[in-house]
């Protein structure tokens, strides 16, 4: 079965939005089979990152990444790494679309609520890198 990395972000923990992003993926029938709540290191939030470390507002994301704490977690489910990036919906505001997370409850580019690996590949070099000790986080 798929798995995903999928991360409330900072702004969404200090929102109290952890139990509404959840409940999401638990409605849509998807399981959660790991979840750490933590401050996430600079060194792992650069490599979390990596592919935009030219973008101008690299610093800014790392920043905002390391600002508090995040949650991370690994889901499991059927095409769940494209269906959950439906689910997220796009980046920009002007983008997402109501009934995504991003479109009814975030408003900035940033401060977007959560994070979705965007392929299987990326999935798996996510929750190798925030699930690295394996044994600690079953
Ligand atoms: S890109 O350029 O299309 O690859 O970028 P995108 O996939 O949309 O976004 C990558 C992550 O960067 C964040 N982002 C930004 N942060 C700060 N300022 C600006 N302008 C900005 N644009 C994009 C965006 O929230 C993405 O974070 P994740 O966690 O991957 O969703």
């Amino acid at each position: 079965m798929e798995k995903t990395f999928l991360m409330v972000k900072p702004d969404g923990v200090k929102r109290g939005l952890i139990g509404e992003i959840i409940s999401r993926f638990e409605k849509k029938g998807y399981t959660l089979n790991r979840l750490e709540l933590l401050t996430p290191s600079v060194e792992v939030a650069q490599s979390h990152y990596a592919e935009h470390k030219e973008k101008p507002f690299f610093g800014e994301l790392v920043e905002f990444l390391t600002s508090g704490p995040v949650v991370a977690m690994e889901w499991e489910g059927e095409n769940i790494v494209a269906v959950s990036r439906l689910m997220i919906g796009k980046t920009n505001p002007l983008d997402a679309q109501p009934g995504t997370i991003r479109g009814d409850l975030a408003s900035t580019m940033s401060q977007n609520v959560i994070h979705g690996s965007d392929s299987v590949e990326s999935a798996e070099r996510e929750l190798s890198l925030w699930f690295a000790t394996e044994a600690s986080h079953v």
